[in-house]
Protein backbone atom coordinates (compact mmCIF):
# COMPACT_ATOMS: atom_id res chain seq x y z
CA UNK A 1 0.00 0.00 0.00
CA UNK A 2 2.36 2.83 1.22
CA UNK A 3 4.19 1.84 -2.10
CA UNK A 4 1.49 2.30 -4.38
CA UNK A 5 1.31 5.78 -2.74
CA UNK A 6 4.68 6.69 -2.84
CA UNK A 7 4.40 5.72 -6.79
CA UNK A 8 1.16 7.61 -7.20
CA UNK A 9 2.55 10.50 -5.07
CA UNK A 10 5.48 10.22 -7.70
CA UNK A 11 3.46 10.37 -10.75
CA UNK A 12 1.99 13.56 -8.99
CA UNK A 13 5.07 15.40 -8.79
CA UNK A 14 6.08 14.79 -11.94
CA UNK A 15 2.98 16.01 -13.54
CA UNK A 16 2.21 18.75 -11.68
CA UNK A 17 4.15 21.89 -12.74
CA UNK A 18 2.93 22.95 -16.10
CA UNK A 19 3.73 26.96 -17.75
CA UNK A 20 0.27 26.50 -19.38
CA UNK A 21 -2.69 23.91 -17.86
CA UNK A 22 -4.49 23.62 -21.12
CA UNK A 23 -1.75 21.28 -22.16
CA UNK A 24 -0.83 19.28 -18.88
CA UNK A 25 -3.98 16.54 -19.12
CA UNK A 26 -2.91 15.42 -15.54
CA UNK A 27 -2.88 17.90 -13.26
CA UNK A 28 -4.14 21.28 -13.77
CA UNK A 29 -1.60 23.58 -11.44
CA UNK A 30 0.14 26.72 -13.05
CA UNK A 31 3.34 27.62 -12.09
CA UNK A 32 2.94 30.14 -8.56
CA UNK A 33 5.11 33.33 -8.31
CA UNK A 34 7.62 32.37 -5.95
CA UNK A 35 8.01 35.75 -4.27
CA UNK A 36 4.12 35.46 -3.97
CA UNK A 37 4.55 31.92 -2.66
CA UNK A 38 6.24 32.22 -0.32
CA UNK A 39 5.14 36.00 0.73
CA UNK A 40 4.37 35.40 4.48
CA UNK A 41 7.90 33.59 5.39
CA UNK A 42 10.35 34.91 3.82
CA UNK A 43 12.23 36.89 1.47
CA UNK A 44 13.50 34.29 -2.33
CA UNK A 45 16.35 35.47 -3.88
CA UNK A 46 18.46 34.42 -6.61
CA UNK A 47 21.87 35.72 -7.86
CA UNK A 48 22.49 37.93 -11.10
CA UNK A 49 25.88 36.92 -13.07
CA UNK A 50 27.79 38.93 -15.84
CA UNK A 51 25.37 37.94 -18.68
CA UNK A 52 22.25 38.71 -16.81
CA UNK A 53 23.33 42.02 -15.76
CA UNK A 54 24.36 43.27 -19.17
CA UNK A 55 20.77 42.03 -20.97
CA UNK A 56 22.50 39.06 -22.55
CA UNK A 57 19.65 36.51 -21.07
CA UNK A 58 16.27 37.35 -21.36
CA UNK A 59 15.67 33.61 -19.96
CA UNK A 60 17.14 33.97 -16.80
CA UNK A 61 16.33 37.58 -16.29
CA UNK A 62 12.56 37.56 -16.80
CA UNK A 63 12.81 35.07 -14.37
CA UNK A 64 14.92 36.58 -12.32
CA UNK A 65 12.05 39.65 -12.40
CA UNK A 66 9.11 37.94 -12.00
CA UNK A 67 9.98 35.30 -9.16
CA UNK A 68 12.60 37.03 -7.03
CA UNK A 69 12.47 40.04 -4.62
CA UNK A 70 16.17 39.62 -3.50
CA UNK A 71 19.67 39.59 -5.34
CA UNK A 72 22.71 38.65 -4.74
CA UNK A 73 25.76 39.66 -7.49
CA UNK A 74 27.13 36.06 -7.78
CA UNK A 75 30.50 37.90 -8.53
CA UNK A 76 30.84 41.06 -9.88
CA UNK A 77 31.03 42.90 -6.13
CA UNK A 78 33.61 40.23 -4.89
CA UNK A 79 37.42 42.23 -4.26
CA UNK A 80 38.98 40.65 -6.71
CA UNK A 81 36.55 42.87 -9.23
CA UNK A 82 36.20 45.94 -7.50
CA UNK A 83 39.48 46.40 -6.08
CA UNK A 84 41.88 44.30 -8.19
CA UNK A 85 44.67 47.10 -8.17
CA UNK A 86 44.78 48.25 -4.55
CA UNK A 87 42.89 51.90 -4.68
CA UNK A 88 41.69 51.56 -8.41
CA UNK A 89 37.90 50.93 -7.38
CA UNK A 90 35.74 49.51 -10.44
CA UNK A 91 31.97 49.56 -8.86
CA UNK A 92 31.00 49.53 -12.60
CA UNK A 93 29.38 46.01 -12.64
CA UNK A 94 28.48 45.96 -9.56
CA UNK A 95 26.40 49.37 -10.40
CA UNK A 96 24.34 47.03 -13.23
CA UNK A 97 23.45 44.71 -10.15
CA UNK A 98 22.30 47.14 -7.69
CA UNK A 99 20.39 49.21 -10.28
CA UNK A 100 18.63 46.29 -11.47
CA UNK A 101 17.39 45.17 -7.67
CA UNK A 102 16.49 48.81 -7.11
CA UNK A 103 13.94 48.72 -10.47
CA UNK A 104 12.66 45.62 -9.63
CA UNK A 105 12.01 46.45 -5.86
CA UNK A 106 14.40 43.77 -4.93
CA UNK A 107 16.22 43.80 -1.16
CA UNK A 108 20.46 43.95 -2.16
CA UNK A 109 23.02 42.33 -0.53
CA UNK A 110 26.74 42.48 -1.06
CA UNK A 111 28.58 39.90 -1.56
CA UNK A 112 31.08 40.24 -0.12
CA UNK A 113 33.84 42.11 2.29
CA UNK A 114 36.26 39.96 4.04
CA UNK A 115 37.14 36.51 2.27
CA UNK A 116 40.01 34.57 1.56
CA UNK A 117 39.30 33.63 -2.06
CA UNK A 118 38.27 36.07 -4.77
CA UNK A 119 40.31 39.39 -3.40
CA UNK A 120 43.65 40.37 -4.73
CA UNK A 121 46.72 39.21 -3.08
CA UNK A 122 47.68 42.60 -1.82
CA UNK A 123 45.16 42.32 0.78
CA UNK A 124 47.29 40.57 2.76
CA UNK A 125 51.05 40.61 1.36
CA UNK A 126 53.63 43.60 -0.58
CA UNK A 127 54.43 44.07 -3.59
CA UNK A 128 57.68 41.70 -2.36
CA UNK A 129 55.22 39.28 -1.61
CA UNK A 130 56.31 39.37 2.18
CA UNK A 131 53.53 39.22 4.38
CA UNK A 132 51.68 42.29 5.84
CA UNK A 133 52.24 44.15 9.27
CA UNK A 134 48.91 44.00 11.20
CA UNK A 135 48.75 47.91 10.60
CA UNK A 136 48.78 47.44 7.00
CA UNK A 137 46.38 45.13 6.71
CA UNK A 138 43.72 46.97 9.36
CA UNK A 139 44.53 50.15 6.52
CA UNK A 140 43.78 48.16 4.00
CA UNK A 141 40.51 45.96 5.09
CA UNK A 142 39.69 49.97 6.38
CA UNK A 143 40.59 51.44 3.40
CA UNK A 144 38.36 48.95 0.96
CA UNK A 145 35.23 48.54 3.35
CA UNK A 146 35.06 52.31 4.02
CA UNK A 147 34.89 52.82 0.20
CA UNK A 148 32.86 50.19 -1.09
CA UNK A 149 29.90 50.38 1.59
CA UNK A 150 30.00 54.12 1.40
CA UNK A 151 29.86 53.39 -2.50
CA UNK A 152 26.53 51.21 -1.86
CA UNK A 153 25.36 53.50 1.25
CA UNK A 154 21.37 53.24 0.69
CA UNK A 155 21.67 50.87 -2.65
CA UNK A 156 22.23 47.62 -0.46
CA UNK A 157 20.43 46.49 2.27
CA UNK A 158 22.80 43.68 3.68
CA UNK A 159 26.56 42.87 3.73
CA UNK A 160 28.35 40.04 3.56
CA UNK A 161 30.98 40.90 5.84
CA UNK A 162 33.32 38.52 6.67
CA UNK A 163 32.54 34.93 4.61
CA UNK A 164 33.77 31.27 5.51
CA UNK A 165 36.00 32.19 8.73
CA UNK A 166 35.35 28.81 10.19
CA UNK A 167 36.87 25.30 9.87
CA UNK A 168 34.27 22.48 9.69
CA UNK A 169 35.44 21.22 13.30
CA UNK A 170 34.48 24.77 14.94
CA UNK A 171 38.37 26.17 15.19
CA UNK A 172 38.79 29.72 12.93
CA UNK A 173 40.29 29.03 9.40
CA UNK A 174 44.14 29.93 8.81
CA UNK A 175 43.17 32.50 6.91
CA UNK A 176 45.80 35.20 5.94
CA UNK A 177 43.69 37.81 8.10
CA UNK A 178 43.61 35.33 10.98
CA UNK A 179 47.43 34.77 10.46
CA UNK A 180 48.17 38.54 10.62
CA UNK A 181 45.61 39.86 12.97
CA UNK A 182 44.03 36.94 14.98
CA UNK A 183 40.33 36.89 15.80
CA UNK A 184 40.50 40.61 16.04
CA UNK A 185 40.26 40.83 12.15
CA UNK A 186 36.20 39.79 12.44
CA UNK A 187 35.24 42.54 14.74
CA UNK A 188 37.27 45.13 12.55
CA UNK A 189 35.96 43.98 9.83
CA UNK A 190 32.17 44.60 11.17
CA UNK A 191 33.43 47.81 13.08
CA UNK A 192 34.29 49.22 9.47
CA UNK A 193 31.48 47.85 7.74
CA UNK A 194 29.13 49.67 10.35
CA UNK A 195 30.88 52.94 10.02
CA UNK A 196 30.82 53.09 6.80
CA UNK A 197 26.85 52.65 6.68
CA UNK A 198 25.05 52.20 10.22
CA UNK A 199 22.15 51.22 8.58
CA UNK A 200 23.08 48.58 6.45
CA UNK A 201 22.43 45.12 8.05
CA UNK A 202 25.19 42.85 8.64
CA UNK A 203 25.61 39.20 8.42
CA UNK A 204 28.48 36.63 9.37
CA UNK A 205 28.55 34.22 6.20
CA UNK A 206 29.61 30.44 5.82
CA UNK A 207 28.89 27.02 4.86
CA UNK A 208 28.42 23.67 6.57
CA UNK A 209 26.47 25.74 9.09
CA UNK A 210 24.53 22.88 9.83
CA UNK A 211 27.57 20.77 11.38
CA UNK A 212 27.45 20.86 15.13
CA UNK A 213 30.33 22.39 16.04
CA UNK A 214 31.03 24.47 13.49
CA UNK A 215 27.37 25.69 14.17
CA UNK A 216 28.48 26.16 17.64
CA UNK A 217 31.39 27.68 17.46
CA UNK A 218 29.62 30.31 15.13
CA UNK A 219 26.87 30.57 17.74
CA UNK A 220 29.64 31.60 20.59
CA UNK A 221 31.73 33.64 18.05
CA UNK A 222 28.70 36.20 17.13
CA UNK A 223 27.53 36.00 20.29
CA UNK A 224 30.88 37.04 21.89
CA UNK A 225 31.38 40.20 18.95
CA UNK A 226 27.92 41.61 20.11
CA UNK A 227 28.74 41.61 23.76
CA UNK A 228 31.77 43.91 22.67
CA UNK A 229 29.03 46.45 20.56
CA UNK A 230 29.73 44.91 17.17
CA UNK A 231 26.53 45.07 15.22
CA UNK A 232 25.50 41.64 13.78
CA UNK A 233 22.19 40.83 12.11
CA UNK A 234 22.01 37.57 10.94
CA UNK A 235 23.95 34.72 10.72
CA UNK A 236 24.46 33.91 6.83
CA UNK A 237 23.86 30.10 5.93
CA UNK A 238 25.46 29.47 2.29
CA UNK A 239 23.87 25.77 2.06
CA UNK A 240 25.00 24.36 -0.87
CA UNK A 241 23.66 21.08 -0.02
CA UNK A 242 23.80 17.94 -1.33
CA UNK A 243 21.05 14.77 -1.48
CA UNK A 244 22.07 13.95 1.96
CA UNK A 245 23.74 16.82 3.78
CA UNK A 246 22.67 18.43 6.00
CA UNK A 247 19.81 16.07 6.87
CA UNK A 248 16.53 17.65 7.75
CA UNK A 249 17.22 16.74 11.13
CA UNK A 250 20.64 18.67 11.24
CA UNK A 251 19.38 21.42 9.82
CA UNK A 252 16.47 21.49 11.77
CA UNK A 253 18.99 21.76 14.81
CA UNK A 254 20.54 24.25 13.83
CA UNK A 255 18.11 26.55 13.15
CA UNK A 256 16.81 26.20 16.62
CA UNK A 257 19.99 27.21 18.07
CA UNK A 258 19.79 30.13 15.97
CA UNK A 259 16.36 30.83 17.53
CA UNK A 260 17.64 30.04 20.70
CA UNK A 261 20.20 32.40 20.86
CA UNK A 262 18.33 35.06 19.39
CA UNK A 263 20.35 35.16 15.80
CA UNK A 264 18.17 35.70 12.95
CA UNK A 265 18.88 33.70 9.95
CA UNK A 266 19.68 34.60 6.16
CA UNK A 267 20.05 31.27 3.73
CA UNK A 268 22.41 33.13 1.37
CA UNK A 269 23.46 30.51 -1.44
CA UNK A 270 21.34 27.63 -1.06
CA UNK A 271 22.03 24.76 -4.27
CA UNK A 272 21.62 21.29 -4.12
CA UNK A 273 23.45 18.91 -6.39
CA UNK A 274 21.55 15.86 -7.60
CA UNK A 275 25.00 14.15 -8.38
CA UNK A 276 27.71 12.68 -7.11
CA UNK A 277 29.69 15.24 -5.27
CA UNK A 278 33.31 13.48 -4.72
CA UNK A 279 34.79 16.12 -2.83
CA UNK A 280 32.90 15.26 0.43
CA UNK A 281 30.47 17.92 2.14
CA UNK A 282 31.96 21.46 1.16
CA UNK A 283 31.56 24.35 -0.63
CA UNK A 284 34.90 25.23 -0.73
CA UNK A 285 35.56 26.98 -4.25
CA UNK A 286 39.23 25.36 -4.77
CA UNK A 287 37.78 22.03 -4.52
CA UNK A 288 38.75 19.64 -7.32
CA UNK A 289 38.31 16.22 -9.22
CA UNK A 290 38.67 15.14 -12.14
CA UNK A 291 35.47 14.36 -14.30
CA UNK A 292 33.74 10.48 -14.55
CA UNK A 293 30.95 8.83 -16.27
CA UNK A 294 30.02 7.87 -13.15
CA UNK A 295 29.79 11.30 -11.84
CA UNK A 296 27.36 12.57 -14.41
CA UNK A 297 24.80 10.23 -14.21
CA UNK A 298 21.94 12.72 -15.70
CA UNK A 299 24.33 14.22 -18.77
CA UNK A 300 21.03 12.70 -20.88
CA UNK A 301 18.37 13.91 -18.25
CA UNK A 302 16.93 13.28 -15.11
CA UNK A 303 15.23 9.39 -14.98
CA UNK A 304 11.68 9.85 -13.56
CA UNK A 305 13.25 7.93 -9.99
CA UNK A 306 15.95 10.54 -9.60
CA UNK A 307 13.92 13.63 -10.80
CA UNK A 308 11.39 12.39 -7.89
CA UNK A 309 14.13 11.67 -5.29
CA UNK A 310 15.66 15.66 -6.07
CA UNK A 311 12.08 17.13 -5.87
CA UNK A 312 11.09 15.40 -2.60
CA UNK A 313 14.63 16.24 -0.99
CA UNK A 314 14.08 19.88 -2.20
CA UNK A 315 10.67 20.29 -0.58
CA UNK A 316 11.78 18.44 2.49
CA UNK A 317 14.41 21.61 2.74
CA UNK A 318 11.97 24.12 2.09
CA UNK A 319 9.24 22.64 4.65
CA UNK A 320 12.04 22.89 6.82
CA UNK A 321 12.83 26.82 6.02
CA UNK A 322 8.77 27.55 6.27
CA UNK A 323 8.75 26.04 9.54
CA UNK A 324 11.51 27.96 10.81
CA UNK A 325 10.75 31.16 8.81
CA UNK A 326 9.51 33.56 11.64
CA UNK A 327 13.32 33.81 12.25
CA UNK A 328 14.89 33.31 8.74
CA UNK A 329 14.48 36.73 6.92
CA UNK A 330 15.74 35.24 3.18
CA UNK A 331 16.37 32.15 1.10
CA UNK A 332 18.51 33.14 -2.00
CA UNK A 333 19.30 30.31 -4.44
CA UNK A 334 22.57 30.13 -5.84
CA UNK A 335 21.36 30.46 -9.48
CA UNK A 336 18.20 31.35 -12.03
CA UNK A 337 18.24 28.18 -13.60
CA UNK A 338 20.30 24.71 -13.57
CA UNK A 339 22.32 25.92 -16.72
CA UNK A 340 23.64 28.55 -15.17
CA UNK A 341 24.78 27.25 -12.04
CA UNK A 342 28.26 27.47 -10.69
CA UNK A 343 27.60 23.44 -9.96
CA UNK A 344 27.85 22.44 -13.82
CA UNK A 345 31.47 23.32 -12.98
CA UNK A 346 32.15 22.56 -10.01
CA UNK A 347 34.30 20.67 -8.32
CA UNK A 348 34.44 18.83 -11.80
CA UNK A 349 33.66 20.81 -14.98
CA UNK A 350 31.39 20.15 -17.52
CA UNK A 351 28.29 18.28 -15.92
CA UNK A 352 25.11 18.73 -15.81
CA UNK A 353 23.11 19.35 -12.84
CA UNK A 354 20.10 20.50 -11.53
CA UNK A 355 20.29 22.37 -8.35
CA UNK A 356 18.21 25.88 -8.68
CA UNK A 357 14.12 25.88 -8.53
CA UNK A 358 14.11 26.01 -12.68
CA UNK A 359 15.26 23.36 -14.74
CA UNK A 360 17.84 25.04 -17.46
CA UNK A 361 14.74 25.53 -20.03
CA UNK A 362 13.29 27.86 -17.49
CA UNK A 363 10.34 25.01 -16.03
CA UNK A 364 9.64 25.18 -12.40
CA UNK A 365 11.12 22.18 -10.42
CA UNK A 366 7.66 20.16 -9.87
CA UNK A 367 8.12 20.49 -6.10
CA UNK A 368 6.73 23.97 -5.77
CA UNK A 369 3.73 23.55 -7.76
CA UNK A 370 1.32 22.05 -5.52
C1 LIG B 1 31.07 31.10 -6.71
C2 LIG B 1 30.48 31.56 -8.03
O1 LIG B 1 29.17 31.06 -8.13
C3 LIG B 1 31.31 31.08 -9.19
O2 LIG B 1 30.85 31.65 -10.41
C4 LIG B 1 32.78 31.46 -8.96
O3 LIG B 1 33.59 30.90 -9.99
C5 LIG B 1 33.29 30.98 -7.62
O4 LIG B 1 32.43 31.48 -6.60
N1 LIG B 1 30.62 30.45 -1.67
C6 LIG B 1 30.49 31.79 -1.94
C7 LIG B 1 30.24 32.24 -3.32
O5 LIG B 1 30.46 32.59 -0.99
O6 LIG B 1 30.79 33.51 -3.58
C8 LIG B 1 30.75 31.24 -4.33
O7 LIG B 1 30.35 31.68 -5.63
C9 LIG B 1 30.23 29.86 -4.02
C10 LIG B 1 30.70 29.41 -2.66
Amino acid sequence: MKKIFSLLSAAMMLAACSNNPKQDSKVTVTEPILKEKFKNNFLIGTVLAADQAFGRDSLTINIAKKHFNALTAENCMKPEIIDKEKGKYDFSEGDLVVDFAKKNNMYMIGHVLIWHEQSPKWFWVDEQGNPLKPEVMKQNMKEFITATVEHYKGKVDAWDVVNETFNDDGTLRETPYYKILGEEYLKLAFQYAHEADPNAKLIFNDYNVSKPEKCDAIIKKINELKSQGCQIDYVGMQMHSTMTFPTIEQLETSLKKFEDNGIKVQITEFDLTAIPFPEGNTADITAKADYKDTYDPYRNGLTDSARNALNNRFNDIFECFVRHSANIERVTVWGITDKGSWRQDWPIKGRTDFPTLFYSDGKMKEFLCK
